[in-house]
């Protein structure tokens, strides 16, 4: 009986012991996931292509009926496959992964030229901006500024911003999303040297403060212009629950953009709104730090996530963290591990190919339509992977 004792005590106290992942671990735990579910995803890809011979087929998410959801490149999504395909090349140097990516990038080309939608941003930095930086390959240098002076077509001084969508229930649409894409303006401005387009860049930013932010610095997701006056005609909840509600993807753009605003132009607006927008954020998260869908949801607790919330959250703390003082950056980060490690957790992580080879499950697209609700999402991996890029070079 003393033995059986024993042997119970020693064991409680290894369970005890039992110590924590450490980020470098899961970070290489991820990536090995990451590794398997893409090429999984590519099969996937490879498949559907068979059936629709010439047109490039880009993962988008899964349908209701359980089906695999693709894309055209067109779709605003189409640049974060190969830019996670980039980030796993990044991280384990397997080239296997860089041509994957350059076969993905490739359909995206015809885009530099694209004029009448803001999400080239979003497709061309994920993937020719992350080719850039990790290959140094110039030819990537004139698709991004091809790509910069087309957005900037859609510009107007009157407004102050670029316009979002050309559809006609809008006059001039500005969506929070937008400024995600500012990157691309900034980047293209560095790269050609035309000041015009980080000028644009800095303006749609100043204007998005000014209008875009609540008093307790939420944000709303959709609104329209009058391009004659410049004037606000009205706000639309778009992909939020209500007009007045904060939709959670909505505040990760926001927190994701200032500090990358920051970045570019070093004006202390920039990073003072960021940490506004910090601070409204952290005390409204979940105790697993993944938000609702929209954090004032009346069905929460009895409502789903949106994982690339998180993840887009986890990468804006990340470098946010970088430009405060000591106190505020602990907080930030000790967030963003948070996020992380729930992310990582067998809740969010797909197993070895689960769902068509995506990396992470639980996000939301778009809930009052019904579509891509608690589901895989391309932008969860990707600002996945990002944030943990991010967290290892601190
Ligand atoms: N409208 C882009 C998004 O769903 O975040």
């Amino acid at each position: 009986m003393k033995r059986i004792l024993c042997v119970f005590l020693a064991a409680a106290a290894l369970a005890g012991c039992s110590r924590q992942e450490t980020m470098a671990e899961l970070t290489d735990r991820v990536f090995g996931r990451a590794a398997v579910q893409f090429l999984c995803l590519d099969a996937n890809m490879d498949s559907v292509a068979l059936a629709c011979p010439g047109s490039p087929v880009y993962p988008r998410s899964i349908n209701v009926d359980g089906s695999l959801w693709t894309s055209d490149y067109k779709w605003w999504c189409s640049g974060f496959f190969p830019g996670s395909l980039w980030y796993v090349y990044e991280y384990t140097g397997d080239p296997k992964y860089k041509n994957l990516a350059l076969k993905y990038q490739a359909g995206l080309e015809p885009l530099r030229h694209r004029t009448d939608d803001h999400d080239i941003g979003f497709q061309l930095m994920c993937s020719y901006g992350n080719c850039l930086r990790i290959t140094g390959d110039s030819l990537c240098v004139p698709v991004l500024t091809d790509g910069a002076r087309s957005l900037a077509t859609r510009f107007d001084p009157e407004v102050g911003c670029t316009r979002s969508w050309d559809t006609k229930k809008y006059v001039f649409s500005v969506i929070i999303d937008n400024m995600m894409n500012m990157e691309l303006l900034l980047k293209g401005a560095g790269l050609s040297g035309d000041e015009s387009l980080r000028e644009m860049a800095v303006s749609h930013a100043y204007t998005t403060m000014k209008n875009h932010f609540r008093k307790d610095n939420s944000c709303y997701h959709v609104l329209d212009y009058d391009p004659e006056t410049g004037e606000l005609i009205k706000v639309y909840p778009g992909q939020g629950y209500s007009v007045d509600s904060a939709w959670a993807r909505g505040q990760a753009w926001a927190l994701y953009s200032f500090p990358m605003m920051y970045r570019f132009t070093g004006d202390p607006q920039m990073l003072a709104h960021a940490v506004a927008v910090a601070e409204y954020i952290l005390p409204r998260l979940p105790e697993d730090g993944i938000p609702y869908w929209d954090f004032d949801s009346p069905d929460i607790p009895d409502d789903v996530r949106d994982a690339s919330a998180a993840a887009v959250m986890a990468c804006g703390l990340i470098e946010l963290s970088g430009y405060v003082d000591k106190d505020s950056s602990a907080r930030y980060l000790s967030v963003a591990e948070k996020m992380i490690r729930s992310l990582a957790s067998e809740e969010y992580l797909a197993s070895e190919e689960e769902v068509y080879g995506f990396l992470l499950k639980h996000s939301t697209g778009f809930k009052l339509r019904n579509s891509e609700v608690d589901a895989p999402l391309t932008y969860a991996d990707y600002y996945f992977l990002e944030a943990l890029m991010r967290w290892r070079s601190m």
